[in-house]
């Protein structure tokens, strides 16, 4: 590997040529994006939390198909058949594992006993510190700026606050797109940029071409926050479905909650209790009331209809602020030479020393 700024740290971690990573987007990281990523240099990870442990062995089979690069895979602690997970990630041998609320110190232990790098995803500094001290090997660390769910801190202030209290790699994410935003980080002292937003709008994300469209034209000021959707704030375009949630009554909302959840047991196939297992692990890892955790279960239905469906309107638009300020929708080797290309601009004007 060349010792250029862009080598650091986290790309000798994760094994990845840039310290680029495409963080997981339920239902839109999947094989086929985190191998297109990987391909180009980046490190991308599987969206593995709204999969179950037969889907989770399935797509990192075929991700070995399609990559021989290291990848990574998201899971929560808390969802149904997490710990059957963590044991198929270690028997595919994946590179690295995020995750976010709810961290559990027993299944940490194992997977970094098993030699994966442990880079969960935190929205605070008290998070950061608390990641680390639960065995983290670097912290994902994630702006207000940022995509699905997300803190109160703006990227420019929680980064140095974060980057000043761990001694691990620390990554900075929220609101990243280009080469610009990666020299900016690593000035900051970041190990590097993730990336969930800018990765969703390329050619290989999996999102029907509908719904791109309503990425592609979206404008900053509509991309909110809201805790209308799962009692947590998440940050998404405002459309009609998310506009119905809001103008909803408290009645309004638990019905909704229980059609979604009804509707998403079906489509899984889950047990009750396993999802009541799921929906406690949640409430208790986020604090939660029991209104609130009775609102999650609109979250996978919801976002599926848009997402998957291509019905943008219908459904629920998880997105970063950074939307309103990407129009287009590049190959991923393509996007990443760019952010490349661009960063090695910047440094240069800056008199780093670049090749
Ligand atoms: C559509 C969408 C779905 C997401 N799903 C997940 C998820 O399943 N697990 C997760 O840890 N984070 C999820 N996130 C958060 C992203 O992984 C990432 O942290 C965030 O997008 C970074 O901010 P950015 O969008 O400004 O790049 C999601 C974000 C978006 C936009």
């Amino acid at each position: 590997m060349s010792h250029t700024p862009l080598n650091t740290p986290l790309c000798d971690l994760l094994g990845c040529e840039y310290p680029l990573i495409q963080t997981a987007m339920g239902w839109i990281a999947d094989a086929r994006l985190v191998a297109a990523t990987c391909n180009a240099g980046a490190f991308g990870f599987l969206a593995g939390a709204v999969m179950s442990p037969q889907e989770v062995d399935a797509a990192l089979g075929e991700l070995k198909s399609l990559t021989d690069k290291p990848f990574g895979l998201n899971l929560h602690f808390f969802q149904p058949g997490a710990e059957e997970i963590v044991d198929i990630a270690i028997r595919h041998g994946v590179r690295a594992v995020s995750y976010g609320r709810g961290p559990s110190s027993q299944m940490i232990d194992k997977l970094k006993g098993a030699g994966i790098v442990c880079i969960p995803t935190v929205g605070a500094l008290k998070h950061a510190v608390k990641a680390v001290q639960l065995g983290a090997d670097a912290v994902v660390v994630q702006g207000s700026e940022g995509g699905g769910h997300t803190g109160a801190v703006a990227s420019t202030v929680l980064l140095p606050q974060v980057l000043d209290a761990l001694e691990v790699p620390v990554v900075a994410a929220g609101g990243f797109r280009d080469g610009r935003g990666l020299a900016a980080a690593l000035a900051f002292g970041a190990a590097g940029i993730a990336m969930g937003t800018r990765f969703l709008m390329t050619r290989e994300s999996p999102v029907p071409d509908a719904t791109k469209a309503r990425y592609t034209g979206a404008e900053t000021q509509e991309i909110i926050v809201s805790d209308k959707l799962d009692g947590l704030p998440q940050r998404m375009i405002r459309n009609r479905a998310l506009r119905e949630l809001e103008n909803s009554s408290a009645a309004g909302l638990l019905l909704r909650a229980i059609r979604n959840g009804l509707a998403y047991r079906k489509y899984t196939g889950a047990t009750l209790g396993s999802l009541l297992k799921s929906a406690w692990g949640m409430r208790r890892s986020n604090d939660l009331s029991i209104g609130q955790t009775m609102m999650a279960a609109n979250a996978p239905m919801m976002i599926q209809e848009a997402m998957v469906r291509g019905h943008p309107d219908a459904g629920i638009l998880p997105s970063g602020q950074v939307a309103g300020a990407i129009d287009d929708l590049p190959g991923c080797a393509e996007l990443v030479a760019r952010i490349v290309d661009e960063a090695h601009q910047r440094l240069a004007a800056l008199g780093c020393n670049t090749p």
